[in-house]
């Protein structure tokens, strides 16, 4: 049976920036890749979970905030979600989103709220991106992005959210794949042997990685190896600060993934340096990566997200004090404040990031740092029970999307520290903490949205607060 058609005017965008918009019957209607202002012929599924699915079939009347997207894949491709939008717009989307978050704030109290912080590079600001290989059932080759929907692969000829070299590399393995043939690996069945192709970058280093992810149902040899490396070379056009790994990965149901890496050319790390300014100076700090090491993925707004987050402390009141970094990752934040303080204690809970945290404090020549690795609520428990332990002025958070637990937040009442720096990703999970550290004696002081990821929903948002007890 044919699906229903439907005049549509798109209201709104939910919190993932997918349009809305309404039947006559008030059911809302959820279709990606509209934007608010569009009147759009829509195609209906059926009602499911209480609203319905649709899809674009002919943009009526456009919103006047509609633009060309760059890319050809921009309608399938699961990677953007807004470069169809004017990027004023993101970001005025973006701070709305803030303050419907933090409304009651906002309206109550004398919260500086400040403007989003703008992105200058809207398009090639990634570091890093990952590929997947995927092939249907005619055995159809597709090297690129997860689609929109998360099932199939898009074969992407060029990305412009990275640097146009990650794109050449594309090009370039697609051939090589067909040369030698392998099968993709195939994530329902768990057959077939090549999975991802991810590609990292040092923006101010010019640092490249290549890391070529497979299954272990065969393996590559030394000839395809060294046609695999040519074919690299030949996309970047230099050998130089370049590496390439293969990364072979063993899963099996019930038991641990494990991977193993075997270097098959250049450097064993590759480098990126920050430039972090703190008043009217810069310092600098660099980091080894390597295949499996997280970085915060767009290396210019994270120096700005940083600074910003920095000069909003009181650098003089914390000087000879301890100051806690919860959810650290590698420890960059904590690695910029040990500068300015007398100790740093760090807690994350991946054990290879804090691997990667240590040899990054040694490369940096940072002595008053510790990192702890365990969960931040487990971890406080046993300091809190250390009578001797030395309270932290600051207490910097910057946890998953999920934002903290309700130990972690009793726990870090029960140490009340002057200060918290809370940056999050997820502004709504956010003011929800925040609403508990308010009730229990903090005041929010300042706001400060940034975007860190142009083309897409995703904002960053730091929050400062203060004791007032
Ligand atoms: C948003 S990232 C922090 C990134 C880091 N601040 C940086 O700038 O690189 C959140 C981190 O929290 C860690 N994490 C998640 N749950 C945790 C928990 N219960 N205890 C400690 N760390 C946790 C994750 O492994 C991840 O590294």
């Amino acid at each position: 049976m044919a699906k229903k058609q439907l005049e549509i005017n798109i209201e709104k965008f939910n919190e993932k920036g997918v349009g809305i918009a309404f039947n006559g019957n008030g059911t809302k209607i959820v279709i990606s890749r509209a934007i608010i202002g569009d009147k759009i012929l829509a195609e209906l599924n059926k009602k499911r979970k209480g609203y319905i699915k649709a899809r674009i079939l002919k943009v009526i009347e456009p919103s006047k905030n509609r633009i060309n997207p760059k890319c050809k894949s921009f309608e399938i491709c699961g990677g953007c979600s807004w470069q169809n939008l004017e990027y004023s717009e993101q970001l005025k989307q973006k701070e709305k989103l803030v303050i419907k978050n933090f409304e009651d704030y906002i309206k109550k109290t004398n919260l500086k709220l400040y403007p989003i912080f703008p992105a200058k590079e809207i398009f090639e600001y990634r570091n890093k991106m990952e590929f997947s290989f995927s092939q249907n059932q005619k055995k159809t080759m597709y090297l690129g992005l997860i689609m929109l929907g998360g099932r199939f692969v898009v074969d992407i000829e060029r990305c412009f959210l990275a640097n146009e070299w990650f794109s050449n590399v594309l090009k370039e393995v697609k051939t090589w794949w067909e040369r030698c043939d392998f099968s993709a690996y195939n994530f329902f069945n768990g057959e077939g042997f090549l999975r991802t192709l991810t590609l990292k970058e040092g923006k101010n280093t010019k640092d490249k990685m290549v890391v070529l992810t497979t299954s272990t149902s065969t393996t590559l040899d030394e000839e395809q190896k060294r046609d695999f490396i040519s074919s690299i070379i030949k996309a970047i056009g230099s050998d130089n600060n370049l590496s390439i790994y293969l990364n072979e990965q063993r899963a099996k149901k019930g038991e641990k993934t494990t991977f193993e890496l075997t270097k098959l050319f250049g450097k064993d790390f590759i480098k990126e340096d920050l430039y972090i300014k703190v008043d009217k100076s810069k310092i600098k700090l660099s980091f080894q990566i390597g295949p499996h090491s997280f970085f915060q993925p767009n290396t210019i707004q994270a120096q700005n997200l940083y600074s910003l987050a920095i000069n909003y402390l009181n650098l003089e009141e914390i000087k000879d004090k301890v100051i806690f970094d919860l959810y650290s990752g590698t420890g960059t934040i904590g690695m910029i404040l040990a500068k300015f303080v007398k100790k740093v204690i760090a807690i994350e809970i991946n054990q290879d990031s804090c691997n990667q945290a240590k040899d990054n404090l040694k490369l940096n020549n940072i002595n008053n740092f510790e990192m702890i690795n365990g969960d931040v609520s487990l971890i406080l428990d046993e300091i809190l029970k250390d009578k001797n332990f030395e309270k932290p002025h600051l207490i910097v958070i910057d946890p998953p999307r999920g934002g903290l637990s309700l130990e972690a937040i009793e726990n870090i009442l029960k140490i009340l520290p002057k200060n918290i720096l809370y940056i999050s990703c997820n502004p709504k999970t956010q003011a929800r903490d925040i609403k508990i550290l308010t009730e229990n004696g903090y005041q929010l002081k300042i706001l400060h949205p940034i975007d860190q990821f142009a083309q897409t929903f995703h904002i960053e948002n730091i929050a400062v607060l203060e004791n007032t007890l």
